[in-house]
């Protein structure tokens, strides 16, 4: 996972995050490392967090070697209870919170018939149910602070739905209306909250699919327009984009990133 942190401060001459606090969830993944790496570059001190502890650790390392700021929390955020204990976690080591990513996801394939009910109910606590716990957490020391930036990632799947993947392209969809939904409601207490919608990203995800059905990384290089997928950095510049004061108007946008797949 390692080899996804392309860490280097040269990539970003801005300081967008310089004092803030900003959480990533699933911050070990492929995607959810590169926010991290990013947002760092850019000054914030980031929460690291994700299930896999170690994994989650050698993402500080990454970062601290590149002379950024991060921590590790590690948390399980399939519970209330854990999403819960994130945030008091967070607040009582760094006191303040200004840049929620929710990065986390799983991907439980199969159509309604194939599926077994623990794929189902799985997929909407992680994917869905963790962003109402973390939102709710996070919410309202944001409004105090009186500003606020959430950034949820939810898929081009999301929107266009891929065939077998019914858990997870609802879950998505849910995301996207949970976004537009929290959007609505906290603009006005200046919380700014958005979605990306990637399409194929190169990540260990990714690659698990690839193997599963054993098509290579050149045939999904084939369905995209642009001529190749995406990789993690390109996601997390969007997304530190987004959650930066430059997107000041910004607040329930479903943004998508795919290399024009989405409009193939
Ligand atoms: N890779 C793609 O092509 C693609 C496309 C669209 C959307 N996405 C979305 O982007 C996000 C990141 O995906 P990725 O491709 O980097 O996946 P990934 O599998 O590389 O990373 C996901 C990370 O989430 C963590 N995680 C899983 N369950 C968790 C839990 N219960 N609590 C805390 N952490 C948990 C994993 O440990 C892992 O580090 C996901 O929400 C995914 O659905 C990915």
């Amino acid at each position: 996972m390692n080899d996804y942190i392309q860490y280097n401060k040269q990539e970003s001459m801005m300081n967008r995050f310089e004092n803030k606090v900003a959480i990533v969830t699933g911050a070990a993944g492929g995607i959810g490392s590169a926010i991290a790496a990013r947002l760092a570059s850019e000054g914030a001190t980031v929460v690291v967090s994700d299930v896999n502890r170690e994994a989650a650790q050698v993402v500080v390392e990454g970062i601290k070697a590149g002379g950024g700021k991060a921590v590790a929390i590690a948390a399980d955020i399939g519970s209330g209870d854990a999403c819960r204990g994130l945030v008091d976690a967070v607040v009582g080591q760094l006191g303040r919170i200004d840049v929620l990513v929710n990065n986390a996801g799983i991907n439980r394939r199969g159509n309604l018939l194939a599926l077994s009910e623990d794929d189902w109910h799985t997929s909407f606590a992680i994917n869905l149910d963790s962003m109402f716990y973390l939102c709710r957490a996070v919410l309202p020391i944001m409004i105090e602070n009186g500003a606020g930036a959430i950034v949820n990632t939810a898929s081009q799947w999301g929107l266009y739905p891929a065939p077998g993947h019914i858990a997870y392209n609802v879950t998505k969809a849910a995301v996207a209306s949970f976004t537009q939904n929290l959007a609505r409601d906290y603009a006005p207490q200046n919380v700014r909250v958005n979605a990306v919608c990637p399409g194929e990203i190169h990540t260990p995800m990714l690659e698990a699919g690839v193997l599963r059905t054993g098509r290579t990384i050149a045939d999904l290089d084939k369905m995209v327009p642009f001529g190749r997928i995406g990789k993690p950095e390109e996601v997390a510049a969007l997304v530190a984009f987004l959650a930066s004061d430059e997107a000041a108007f910004m607040c329930g946008s479903l943004v998508e990133i795919t290399g024009a797949q989405a409009v193939a």
